[in-house]
């Protein structure tokens, strides 16, 4: 059975809050918009970056970024999202509280039938794997 075909029976919203909810992974939604706006962020960025969902709200991802951040994943990134390819990398990122981490991302659109990209999506952890 595939997630969608989940998805689209008696209680789709359920179904993706419960797993959003319960995963281990950070997962960040923003508007496929200048300055990409965060519209969504789960309880595992909460607990990855210290920064609530009030915190970030319509915000850009850049907010994570730092004195350290490699400027060339930055570049690599734009380029991906640009010419629609998925993105993945690594840079220096900041918690809330200032502390440095590792953060590896994959960063991906979510497009509307016609192929117009409407959000963005990011799985996101710490460390080099
Ligand atoms: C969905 C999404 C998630 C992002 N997550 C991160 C992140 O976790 N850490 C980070 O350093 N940049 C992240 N970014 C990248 C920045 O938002 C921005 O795209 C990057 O800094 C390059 O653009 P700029 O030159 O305008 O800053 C994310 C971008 C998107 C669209």
């Amino acid at each position: 059975m595939s997630l969608s075909s989940i998805l689209s029976t008696t209680h789709p919203g359920a179904v993706l809050d419960a797993i959003a909810d319960n995963s281990l992974t950070s997962v960040m939604v923003t508007q496929a918009a200048p300055d990409t706006p965060i519209v969504y962020v789960n309880k595992a960025f909460t607990a990855l970056t210290g920064y609530t969902p009030d915190d970030v709200m319509g915000k850009s991802p850049r907010m994570l970024q730092g004195p350290k951040t490699d400027e060339a994943v930055l570049a690599r990134l734009r380029e991906d999202l640009e010419a629609g390819r998925v993105f993945e990398g690594e840079a220096i990122n900041y918690r809330k509280d200032c502390s440095e981490f590792l953060m590896h991302w994959r960063v991906f659109p979510v497009s509307d039938p016609e192929g117009t990209p409407i959000y963005f999506v990011a799985l996101q952890h710490e460390g080099d794997s």
